[in-house]
Order: structure tokens, then C-alpha cells, then sequence
């Protein structure tokens, strides 16, 4: 259930101890040529779950931990994150992306993996306070953003297998630049797959991104960016990218595969680029959406752009896309939808737009 703002703001200045650095490292970034997830800002923010409530929670210098080799995350895997981005606004306001969704994600995705809740005070009241102290951590070049990463892991030392008692909340933040720097190639994998009914896909799990790396290791010795997940039954029906979730425009409707059979992430931004496409008079729809239905409509010729969206890869162009022996090729040059989806949303985000459905967050208010 959430609260009101100043609540929960409130709760966070109480609850959460500040300690500033005296060294910032803010001179040594070169904010114009910035890649993703390669540099931290100043400060980070750590909190304990001691197994009856989150407690040491501080924002402090940004540091390495000291953690027993029993850690119970390393053996097993209770660890789960979320990706949100804060940006500036004309006047130089910092404002966070709908941080809401993400906190419930986080929560969702620990309820499956048998974790413990995180309170809102610590995760958006966290996240504000943060934000309000590296404001000026935040980059304004276009396609640069502040990429924020809070996560949670076990902090048991134990190697016995259960869920963990404890665990440690934190959040890291990082001045990024855009994930991709061009259109994108992808392989559709008919032999791995990332995820099945009843599993953990639906969950923002660290170990859904390290079953990945395998068959991505493969995909990029051919010259793919990524791969584009299948079902494991019949390996036709579209998933997600891993990083991203994905949308392909057939004549005037925008199709983006259906949640329901949990295999999917719930993308904050798959949920605002639908938002968006309908602002622009196209017809959305989530539902299962198949290799053959793609095939079949570039034949035609009324495949017109398949793109991946995500928080850290914003929207990203498909210009190639494989299956077998199927070879999509798009010329990404001439997307009109992707380019007006991500001028529509970089004008939200960055408050040069009205924000009409209050997705932004505005900091330190
Ligand atoms: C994000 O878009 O925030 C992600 O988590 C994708 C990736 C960087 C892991």
C-alpha cells in the first residue's frame, strides 16, 4: 500500500543517516562521452534486514563491501534488481521515472524468490534523497540519463539451502550514455530458452540474466547484439530480448507479446511506449505474437519496425532479425514510429512535455 509523498519522505530523513563524501569525483567524468554502467556517483545508499526489520540504513560514500564467502546470495541466487533513470528538467530540477512501478516490481520479483518486502521509504524515499545529493551527477546530454540501480540480495552466511533470513537493500547510481549505439541485430534462439509458465521470467532475478549469457556468448560470435527469446514449447511465440521487451508495428498496430503467461518482464518502459503509441493513433495490442505472424507480415510488406524497449536501452531500432533460415532486414533509417515514440517520451522525461499521466517524480519536494 503506498503513502503519501511527504510521508514517506519524512519517514526517510528519519530513518536514513547521511554521511557526505569529502572527495567528490564528480571533476573526473567526461559527461561527454559517458557509456553505460562504467562509472558511480559519489554515494550510495545500504540498508540491513536483520530478519524482523531494515535497519543501518545510510547513504554514504560510494565504497566496496566486505562480505563472508557464505554469503548466501552467491551460492543461490536471492538476488534481484531493478534499472530506473533520472533526468533534469529545463530548468535543472531533477526528476525521477515513474519510480513507483519499479518499487513494485522489486517487490513482486521478491516475493517469487521467497525474499523479504522492501518499505517505500527506504526504496523511493531512498532513492529521492540520493538523488537529491548527486543532482548534479546527472547527465543532460541527449540520450545520457542517470541510471539508477537499486537492488537486494541474501545476506545469510549459510550454505544450507533456504530462504535467506537477512539481506541487504542498496542502491548504486551511475551517469550513463545509451545502452546501444546503433540498430541492433538479433538472433531469434530456437534451441536455449530463457523462460517457462510457472517459472521466475516475470521476476527482475539475477539469475534470469546469468542463464542468458551462454547463448548470448554464442549470438554475438555470429555477429548478433542480442537474442530474441522464444517460447519453449513450440519456439515461435515472441518473449523478450532479456534486456529489453520488444514491439513490432504491422501496418497501423503496434503488437507487444501478452504477460500472461509470466515469462515476461514487465517493462516500465514497454508499459509508457504503449501509452505513447496510443497517443499517436496507433492501435496496441498485447498478445501472443509469433515468428510466423513477423514472417509473414515482412513478406507482405506491412512490417514497418520492430524495436526493443527498456530502462537502460531506452527504445532500440531492429534492423536485422534471424530465425533459421528466415533473414528480416530493415532499414531503421526510415522508423517514423520509433523515432516519434522515444521524441515523445524524451520530452516527458525531461520535462519539456506536459506530463499528463504524472510519471515523473520530482526530487527534494
Ligand atoms: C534495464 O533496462 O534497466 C535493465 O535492467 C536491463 C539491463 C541493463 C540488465
Amino acid at each position: 500500500m503506498m503513502v503519501d509523498k511527504s510521508t514517506v519522505k519524512e519517514e526517510a530523513l528519519k530513518r536514513i543517516k547521511i554521511t557526505k563524501t569529502a572527495h567528490s569525483r564528480l571533476g573526473e567524468v567526461d559527461f561527454n562521452n559517458l557509456a553505460f554502467g562504467k562509472t558511480y556517483t559519489d554515494h550510495m545508499l545500504v540498508a540491513d534486514f536483520d530478519g524482523k526489520e531494515w535497519k543501518n540504513a545510510e547513504i554514504l560514500p560510494f565504497q566496496n563491501l566486505s562480505v563472508s564467502p557464505s554469503n548466501a546470495a552467491w551460492h543461490y541466487g536471492q538476488a534481484i534488481f531493478e534499472g530506473i533513470k533520472a533526468y533534469k528538467d529545463p530548468q535543472g530540477n531533477p526528476m525521477i521515472f515513474r519510480p513507483y512501478d519499479n518499487y513494485k516490481r522489486l517487490n513482486l520479483s521478491a516475493e517469487r524468490m521467497g525474499m523479504v518486502e522492501v518499505p517505500e521509504w527506504l526504496f523511493v524515499g531512498g532513492l529521492d534523497l540520493m538523488i537529491d545529493l548527486d543532482r548534479d551527477w546527472i547527465p543532460t546530454n541527449e540520450g545520457s540519463s542517470l541510471y539508477l540501480r537499486p537492488f537486494m540480495i541474501a545476506a545469510d552466511e549459510y550454505i544450507g539451502v533456504r530462504p535467506s533470513e537477512t539481506y541487504k537493500f542498496m542502491i548504486i547510481n551511475s551517469p550513463s550514455g545509451p545502452y546501444f549505439n546503433q540498430p541492433i541485430k538479433l538472433l531469434v534462439q530456437d534451441k536455449f530458452v530463457r523462460a517457462f509458465p510457472g517459472g521466475v521470467g516475470f521476476a527482475k532475478a539475477a539469475g534470469n540474466y546469468g542463464g542468458t549469457m551462454y547463448p548470448t556468448m554464442q549470438a554475438k560470435k555470429q555477429g548478433y547484439d542480442q537474442i530474441l527469446w522464444v517460447d519453449g514449447f513450440e519456439h515461435k511465440y515472441l518473449q523478450e530480448c532479456g534486456t529489453m521487451n520488444v514491439f513490432a508495428i504491422i501496418g497501423n498496430t503496434a503488437i507487444t507479446p501478452d504477460l500472461s503467461q509470466g515469462t515476461i518482464l514487465e517493462g516500465v518502459t514497454r508499459s509508457s511506449v504503449m501509452e505513447v503509441l496510443k497517443d499517436m493513433g496507433l492501435t496496441v495490442e498485447e498478445r501472443p505474437i509469433s515468428i510466423d505472424e513477423i514472417a509473414a507480415a515482412y513478406k507482405a510488406g506491412t512490417l514497418r519496425e520492430v524495436f526493443g524497449t527498456g530502462t537502460a536501452a531506452s527504445v532500440a531500432y531492429v534492423e536485422e532479425l534471424d530465425y533459421k533460415d528466415l533473414q528480416i532486414r530493415m532499414d531503421s533509417t526510415k522508423y517514423e514510429i520509433g523515432a516519434e515514440v522515444i521524441r515523445r517520451l524524451d520530452a516527458i522525461r525531461t520535462g519539456r512535455a506536459a506530463d499528463t499521466r504524472h510519471w515523473n517524480y520530482l526530487v527534494g519536494r
